[in-house]
């Protein structure tokens, strides 16, 4: 039996389609109600769980793999295997501001706002600026239009959200997409399953 964490929510859709184009019994995860284990054919488990909780159960190795979005796996890391890019759920991490001003006027005093401080954090100490970061859980885009931050350091897919917000990307931080990881100690003991998931999904991936 291998049991796959999830990510609820977004990647959740495409995770369910690519499991089916690979060969697997999504009916149970198309029609799951509020059940948040289902099954996926006889051999499979599939956990739903917030983005973070997946590389929790991951770690912990009560989750064998997790289906999990990049963004995730740069903020809280840990020590298992990033095995595959799946292809979907592409978008990029960006440094948007309110439109117009000029981020880089001054040197002190940065504020940023993120979902993700220790991206954000990351980000500027490479670029040797030391900022001051607010952490925000959601909505990010309204902490520099209260007045609150400088900057964001969010997600952005389409860019309707800044658009319509009155900000604006200025610099890209990285690409981002859902990602397959993998429990260190499961990739050795149940190897046999894992690389025979691995490669039934990667036929299925499109790049
Ligand atoms: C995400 C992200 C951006 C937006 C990007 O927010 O944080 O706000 O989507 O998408 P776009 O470029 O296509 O507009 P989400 O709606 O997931 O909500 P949250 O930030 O409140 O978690
Ligand atoms: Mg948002």
């Amino acid at each position: 039996m291998l049991r796959i964490a999830l990510t609820k929510g977004r990647l959740e859709k495409e995770a369910t389609a690519l499991l089916a184009r690979a060969g697997y019994d999504t009916a149970a995860l198309a029609d799951k109600g509020r059940r948040l284990i289902l099954p996926v054919g006889d051999d499979i488990e599939v956990m739903l769980a917030k983005a973070p909780d997946v590389i929790t159960y991951v770690i912990h190795g009560v989750c064998d793999m997790g289906i999990v979005g990049k963004d995730t796996i740069m903020e809280y890391g840990g020590s298992f295997y990033e095995v595959m890019d799946l292809g979907f759920g592409r978008c990029r991490f960006a440094l948007a501001v309110p439109k117009g001003t000029d981020f880089y006027a001054d040197y002190t005093g940065h504020r940023l706002a993120s979902k993700y401080p220790n991206v954000t954090r990351d980000y500027f100490a490479r670029k040797g600026m030391d900022v001051g970061i607010i952490k925000i859980e959601g909505s990010v885009e309204l902490a520099p239009l209260l007045g609150l931050a400088d900057g964001i350091i969010d997600i952005v897919e389409t860019g309707n959200t800044l658009k319509e917000n009155g900000l604006e990307a200025i610099e890209d931080v990285a690409a981002l997409s859902a990602r397959l990881i993998v429990n260190t100690a499961a990739m050795k003991l149940k190897n046999h399953d894992i690389e025979a998931f691995i490669e039934n999904v990667s036929r299925e991936v499109a790049l």
